[in-house]
C-alpha cells in the first residue's frame, strides 16, 4: 500500500512558474489533457502527483529510482494506473499484476491511496 498528500497551492505555483518544464518532467499527455479540461488544472495535477508518489510507495521505490512519467494516473471516472519503463519493471520483479488507486481532492489538498496486487491477491 502507499498513500500521499499533495498541496494544490504548491502545484499551482509550479504551474505558473514553468509549466513546460513541470509537464515534461512529471506528466503524461493524457494526464495533462485531462487536468486541463478543468478551469483550474492544479487540483487534478496535484492528485496525479500525489498518485505517483503513492504508487511508488506501494512498489517500495522512490522518485530517484522511477521517473514520474513511468506512472500514469488516468482521469475521467474511476482512475486507473498505467505503468511503463522502470516502474513496470519494478512491478514485474515484485510479481505485481495490478495497481489500484483511489483519489480525493479539494482546492487545497489532494490525497491518493494506492494498492499493488499480485497474482494471488483475492480481488472482488
Ligand atoms: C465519484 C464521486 C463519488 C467523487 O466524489 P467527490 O466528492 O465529488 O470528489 P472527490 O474529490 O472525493 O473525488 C474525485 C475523484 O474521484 C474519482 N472517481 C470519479 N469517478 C469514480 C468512480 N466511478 N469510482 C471511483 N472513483 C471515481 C476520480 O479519480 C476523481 O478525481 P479525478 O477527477 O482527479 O480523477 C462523485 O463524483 C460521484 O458520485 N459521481 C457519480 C458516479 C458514481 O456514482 N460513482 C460511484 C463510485 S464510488
Amino acid at each position: 500500500m502507499g498513500v500521499d498528500l499533495a498541496e494544490v497551492g504548491r502545484v499551482r505555483k509550479l504551474l505558473r512558474r514553468d509549466p513546460d518544464r513541470f509537464r515534461a518532467r512529471c506528466f503524461t499527455d493524457h494526464e495533462w489533457a485531462y487536468a486541463h479540461r478543468f478551469k483550474d488544472p492544479s487540483e487534478r495535477l496535484a492528485a496525479r502527483f500525489a498518485g505517483k508518489e503513492a504508487v511508488m510507495k506501494s512498489l517500495g521505490v522512490g522518485w530517484r529510482h522511477v521517473p514520474w512519467k513511468d506512472i500514469e494516473i488516468t482521469g475521467g471516472g474511476a482512475p486507473t494506473v498505467q505503468l511503463s519503463g522502470k516502474a513496470a519493471r519494478r512491478a514485474e520483479s515484485l510479481g505485481v499484476r495490478r495497481v489500484l488507486v483511489t483519489i480525493t481532492h479539494t482546492n487545497g489538498q489532494a490525497l491518493v491511496m494506492a494498492l499493488s496486487l499480485g497474482d494471488h491477491t483475492p480481488l472482488q
